[in-house]
C-alpha cells in the first residue's frame, strides 16, 4: 500500500513539475512571440493572439468605440505617499512627437494619461506609439494610452484593435527612424469629437488628480513635483475646490521660459504674452498678473489663492478630481466646448483658485484661424442652437440656485 501510494506521490509531483515546465516553455515562447493565448490579468482586456495583440474596445456613448490601457504607465510616482497628478492630453497621430515630448520631458514627473483619436488612415499611430512605449522607458513608465474610433453607419458592436507584435531590438528605433514612421501616417480629417477625447483621457487616468491641457502646452520647470503638495490639499474630492493654471504664449522661435523670472524678463520685453492674447483675450487672461508675478516671487513654495469665475468665455485651465463633472460631449466642438465645463463648475458652487510659480507655455502666437478651423467651425455651427437648449436645461435643473454667483451662460 505504502509503495503505491508513494509512487502517486511521485507521480503526482511529476505532473506538477512537467506543468511547471510547460508553462514556463509558453512564457519563453510568448517573449520571442510565439504564443497561442495569453492575457494579463491588469490589463483584462489585452490578450496575445498569434503575431498580434488584440484588445478588446467598448461602445462609449452612441457612436464611438474605446480600448482603454492600450499602453499602460508602469511608473507609480507615489513613493512620497502623496496622489500624484496626472497630466491629461487628447490628440490625433498628428501630435505622435508632442506625445513623446511629454512624456521625454522632465517638467511632468508623474503619469500621462492621453486619448489618441484614430479613423483607417490614422491607426498606425497605435502601433508606433506602443512601439516608443516599448522601447523608450520614460514613455514606458509615463504614457496610458487610449484609442478612440468613430463607429461606421449600421455597425453595431465595437471591434477589437488589433497591434502587430514586434520583435525589433529597440536599439534600432532611433530618432530617425521613428521621424520617418511617423511622417508615413496620415492624420485624420472629420470632425474631432473634443470633449469626448477630453472625457476618455479622464477616465484613464492611473491618479485622482487630473490635469487638463493640450498637448502643444509647455509646462514649467518641475511642474509636476512642484504641484504635488498643494494639489493633494486642494483637490480631494470633497471640498469642490479647482486650481487654475496661467497659460502664456512665446513667439515660434523663442526660448521657453522655465521658471516665473524668466517669464517676467519676457513678458516685460514682450517676448512672452498671456494666451491667445491677440486672438480672443476674452477667453483666456486672468488678471492682476502683475500682482502674481509679486506672490510668485514672495514665497518659495508654490501656493494658491482664490478668484472669481470671470464669464462664460472663460476657458480656464484646470486641475481637479476625478469625481468632478465631465465636459458635455453633446457640445460642437470649437463652439464653447471648454468653457461649458468651466461654467457648469461655477454653478455647481466649486471655487477657483490661482496657483503661484508654475504655469505652462504655447510655442506660437495664434493671431488668427486656420481655414480648417473655420470649416469645422461652419459645420459645428449647425448644433449650437440645440445643444445650447439641452444644456440650460441641465444646468439650470441641477444647479437651480446659483446662477446669479455665475451669470449667464451664452453661446
Ligand atoms: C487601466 O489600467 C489600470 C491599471 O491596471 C486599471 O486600474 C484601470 O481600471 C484600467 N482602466 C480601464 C478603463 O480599464
Ligand atoms: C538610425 O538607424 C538607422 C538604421 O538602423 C541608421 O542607418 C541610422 O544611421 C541611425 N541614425 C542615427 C541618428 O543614429
Ligand atoms: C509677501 O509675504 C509677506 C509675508 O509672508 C506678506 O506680509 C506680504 O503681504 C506679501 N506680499 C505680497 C505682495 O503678497
Ligand atoms: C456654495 O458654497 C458656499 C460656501 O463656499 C455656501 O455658503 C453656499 O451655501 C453654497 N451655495 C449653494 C447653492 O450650495
Ligand atoms: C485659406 O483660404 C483662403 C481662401 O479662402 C486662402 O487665400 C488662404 O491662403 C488659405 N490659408 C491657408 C493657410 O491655407
Ligand atoms: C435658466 O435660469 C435662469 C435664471 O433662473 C433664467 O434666466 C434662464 O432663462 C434659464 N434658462 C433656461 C434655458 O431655462
Amino acid at each position: 500500500m505504502r509503495g503505491i501510494s508513494r509512487t502517486i506521490v511521485h507521480f503526482l509531483v511529476f505532473i506538477q513539475i512537467m506543468c511547471c515546465v510547460y508553462f514556463a516553455t509558453n512564457m519563453i515562447r510568448h517573449r520571442q512571440g510565439y504564443a497561442i493565448q495569453y492575457s494579463d490579468p491588469d490589463i483584462p482586456n489585452r490578450k496575445y493572439e498569434g503575431e498580434f495583440i488584440k484588445y478588446d474596445t467598448k461602445k462609449y456613448g452612441s457612436d464611438f468605440c474605446v480600448a482603454y490601457n492600450v499602453t499602460r504607465a508602469t511608473g507609480e510616482f507615489r513613493e512620497d505617499g502623496l496622489e500624484p497628478i496626472s497630466l491629461v492630453l487628447h490628440a490625433t497621430s498628428h501630435y505622435m512627437k508632442e506625445i513623446e515630448g511629454q512624456c521625454s520631458s522632465r517638467n511632468w514627473n508623474g503619469p500621462i494619461s492621453v486619448s489618441l483619436f484614430v479613423d483607417r488612415t490614422s491607426s498606425e499611430a497605435v502601433e508606433y506609439l506602443h512601439e516608443v512605449h516599448r522601447c523608450s522607458s520614460k514613455v514606458n513608465q509615463k504614457l496610458s494610452l487610449h484609442i478612440v474610433y468613430r463607429m461606421s453607419p449600421f455597425q453595431k458592436v465595437c471591434d477589437p484593435i488589433f497591434v502587430k507584435r514586434s520583435l525589433r531590438k529597440c536599439n534600432t528605433f532611433n530618432a530617425t527612424i521613428r521621424s520617418r514612421e511617423r511622417s508615413r501616417v496620415i492624420p485624420p480629417f472629420q470632425i474631432y469629437p473634443i470633449n469626448v477625447m477630453r472625457n476618455v483621457a479622464r477616465k484613464g487616468a492611473l491618479s485622482s488628480i487630473h490635469m487638463t491641457a493640450d498637448v502643444e502646452m509647455v509646462f514649467s520647470e518641475g511642474f509636476a513635483v512642484k504641484m504635488k503638495a498643494l494639489a493633494n490639499k486642494y483637490i480631494n474630492g470633497k471640498d469642490k475646490k479647482l486650481l487654475v493654471i496661467r497659460r502664456f504664449e512665446v513667439d515660434n522661435k523663442a526660448h521657453v521660459p522655465v521658471d516665473h523670472k524668466e517669464l517676467f524678463v519676457m513678458i516685460k520685453a514682450f517676448r512672452a504674452f498671456e494666451f491667445h492674447h491677440k486672438f480672443f483675450a476674452a477667453g483666456h487672461t486672468i488678471e492682476s498678473l502683475w500682482q502674481w508675478f509679486r506672490m510668485s516671487k514672495n514665497q518659495t513654495d508654490a501656493y494658491a489663492w482664490q478668484i472669481d469665475y470671470k464669464s462664460s468665455s472663460w476657458e480656464a485651465q484646470l486641475i481637479m478630481h476625478r469625481k468632478d463633472p465631465y465636459n458635455p460631449e453633446y457640445f460642437p466642438t470649437r463652439i464653447r466646448d471648454q468653457q461649458s465645463l468651466v461654467y457648469e463648475l461655477c454653478r455647481a458652487n466649486y471655487t477657483f483658485h490661482l496657483a503661484s510659480h508654475v504655469f505652462n507655455v504655447h510655442r506660437g502666437v495664434k493671431t488668427q484661424e486656420t481655414n480648417l478651423s473655420s470649416a469645422v467651425l461652419t459645420h459645428q455651427k449647425r448644433l449650437r442652437t440645440r445643444s445650447y437648449k439641452r444644456f440650460m436645461h441641465y444646468i439650470n435643473s441641477t444647479y437651480p440656485d446659483t446662477f446669479d454667483q455665475c451669470g449667464k451662460f451664452v453661446m
